[in-house]
């Protein structure tokens, strides 16, 4: 489902990313841990093409983003994306925000386009609040309308940057347990989180990326009771106090 090889990325003459190498299966979940500043989010955004990259190749459903032919926009319909910070469209009620790019996008009927939020509104609990403006929800429910707008586009993949790390601690079960049904149902996920015991529960595979690269990826198992590369064990002893 996705292949990158090789891949390097700068910000200026920064190296971020300095050849990072990994296969993510079909229905596989990835959880990708690691320091502040390390590439994690970088490493995101270069799967759905968000940033032009140096060298090697990314490869996302037999499509490949580095290639300037590749319709992003195509690429962009089966990936989706959901980021710390809520991005809702604050002028648009959650019904709305649900169902436009579905409309416009992908060119769906209005009538059906509600059918279907309405069914991912119950899915991830609030279907009470179809027709609430974001800024009347809590953090917690605006994310969960966040991931219910991005399966409104019937995405191969879900890509989680954090998405509970600006919530109050009490809204985050929530969250991750919205992912987590999600990852039952067989749903392709790469998930960067600080969230380590929601990693070692729900990921099949976990990756270390400490300066750029890939240290270490293993299943949570070995990541968290033995790890291979003292990095990963020194990085862990700093966040399971
Ligand atoms: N748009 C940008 N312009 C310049 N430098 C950037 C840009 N985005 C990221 N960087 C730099 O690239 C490095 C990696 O950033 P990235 O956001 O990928 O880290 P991260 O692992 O997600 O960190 P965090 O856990 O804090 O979110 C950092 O040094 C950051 O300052
Ligand atoms: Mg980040």
């Amino acid at each position: 489902m996705i292949h990158v090889n090789a891949l390097r990325k700068n910000f200026a003459d920064t190296p971020v990313l300095k050849g990072l190498s990994c296969d993510i299966a079909p229905q596989e979940v990835v959880c990708v841990i690691g320091p502040s500043g390390s590439g994690k989010s970088t490493f995101l955004r270069c799967l759905n093409g968000l940033e032009s990259i140096e060298g090697g190749e990314v490869w996302v459903n037999g499509l490949p983003v580095q290639d300037p032919k590749t319709d992003l926009n195509a690429l962009r319909q089966r990936v989706g994306m959901v980021f710390q910070r809520f991005n809702l469209f604050p002028h648009m009620t959650v019904l709305e925000n649900l169902i436009m790019a579905p409309m416009d996008v992908r060119g769906v009927s209005r009538a059906d386009a509600i059918r279907e939020a309405k069914r991912l509104l119950e899915k991830v609990g609030l279907a009470d609040k179809i027709d609430a403006w974001p800024s009347s929800l809590s953090g917690g429910q605006q994310q969960r309308v966040a991931i219910a707008r991005a399966l409104a586009m019937t995405p191969e993949i879900m890509l989680f940057d954090e998405p509970t790390s600006a919530l109050d601690p009490e809204l985050v079960g929530e969250v991750l347990s919205v992912m987590k049904t999600l990852a039952q149902e067989g749903m392709t996920m790469v998930i960067v989180t600080h969230e380590m015991a929601f990693a070692r529960e729900v990921a099949d595979r976990v990756l270390f990326i400490d300066q750029g690269v890939i240290q270490e990826a293993d299943t949570p198992e070995v990541i968290f009771t033995h790890p291979a590369n003292p990095r990963t064990a020194a990085f862990l002893s700093k966040v399971l106090k």
